[in-house]
């Protein structure tokens, strides 16, 4: 069965004939064309139509297997309106905005449209055989560019040197940077997201670095925390607590398991450490089109692990004024349990 034939049946369950797909993830997964910047997928019960404009003729027909229509809005909405005619249209209402609704309602008068979440996101949380290759060579790239850079992680580096060094080398390894690479040194460490800035790195700090590879528009997202000389006794006990609680978190990873449940046993071992209230952020996230994507993982979380899943596990503990510490290691659930997909070094502390 293919993607479409599985999409057609999670469309009848919801109730609605039809979905018009508008998140460029899910264009992708659906369709094979990878522009973010102009790609609409219309699945109806009897076909399907990709909707890109004419920058993209020729990247569309070379990507898509899918029939396409070349042309911009509203000339987009009016071919649609014609097989929409009396249906029930689902749209994604986990990315669509207020004023392109609007514009849907106004070209499509005859239809009603539903707003549904997750729909092609559910097709995407196990991934095929082609989507984990891609993964792991991502994370085999950002293997490599960490070990190249791990030595410059040196004190009067700025942050953003070592940012610009790890880019570098996944560039020249053929990939692309996931997303921001983030260098968190000292008190820096303290911000879970906070970018790499230009303050130099001291000595006797830990230096928290937060990277990815984009390859074949598959992500990989790994964290290292390094010590710089020899951090404070506080640091390496921070560091020794949110390492514990990484490979408890991973070891029990495996099909079955509730990702609430995960989150817990991670927050629950910090707070043994007396640092459940600085671990601000839930345990992880899939990861594949996009790094942040289905199941998450977090005590409100129903998701249940699958195989197929590929997952972060990613604690952390950040303390303002004196700084943080985050392992994640990008995980890959199988049919007896897991595999770690990132293999960087981890410090011993
Ligand atoms: N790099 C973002 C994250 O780890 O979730
Ligand atoms: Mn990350
Ligand atoms: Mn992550």
């Amino acid at each position: 069965m293919t993607i479409l034939d599985e999409l057609r049946g999670a469309l009848r369950r919801a109730g609605v004939n039809a979905l018009w797909i508008s998140d460029p993830a899910n264009v992708r997964a659906i369709s094979g064309f990878t522009s973010g910047k102009d790609g609409r997928v219309l699945v109806t019960t009897e076909g399907a139509t990709l909707y890109t404009d004419a920058r993209y003729t020729v990247q569309a027909a070379g990507e898509s297997s899918v029939p396409q229509f070349i042309a911009r809005p509203p000339d987009t909405y009016l071919h649609a309106a014609a097989a929409l005619k009396g249906l029930r249209v689902g749209f994604e209402a986990d990315h669509l905005t207020v004023a392109l609704l609007d514009d849907l309602r106004g070209h499509w008068p005859d239809s009603t449209l539903v707003p549904l979440r997750g729909v092609v996101q559910d097709f995407r949380i196990r991934k095929s055989a082609p989507e984990l290759h891609s993964i792991r060579a991502a994370q085999r790239i950002a293997d490599v560019a960490f070990a190249q850079v791990r030595p410059q992680i040196q004190p009067g580096m700025t942050e953003q040197d070592i940012a610009l060094e790890l880019e570098l080398a996944l560039r020249r390894a053929g990939a692309q940077s996931a997303f921001e690479i983030i260098v968190a040194s000292g008190p820096n460490g303290a911000k879970p997201h906070g970018v790499a800035s230009s303050r130099v790195i001291g000595s006797d700090e830990l230096v928290t670095v937060d990277m990815g590879a984009q390859v074949d528009g598959y992500h990989s997202d790994m964290t290292r925390t390094v010590a710089v000389g020899n951090p404070s006794a506080e640091l390496r006990r921070l560091y020794r607590a949110v390492l514990e609680a990484e490979e408890a978190a991973v070891a029990a990873v495996r099909p079955g398991m509730r990702a609430a449940d995960l989150d817990r046993l991670a927050r629950d071992l910090l707070t043994g450490h007396g640092l459940g209230e600085y671990f601000a952020h839930s345990l992880g996230h899939g990861v594949g089109l996009e790094v942040h994507e289905g199941p998450g993982l977090r005590g409100t979380s129903e998701d249940v692990l699958e195989p197929g899943m590929v997952i972060t596990i990613e604690p952390g503990v950040y303390i303002p004024g004196v700084g943080g510490v985050r392992i994640e290691d990008l995980v890959l659930v199988t049919a007896s349990g897991h595999e770690v997909l990132s293999h960087s070094e981890k410090e011993a502390l």
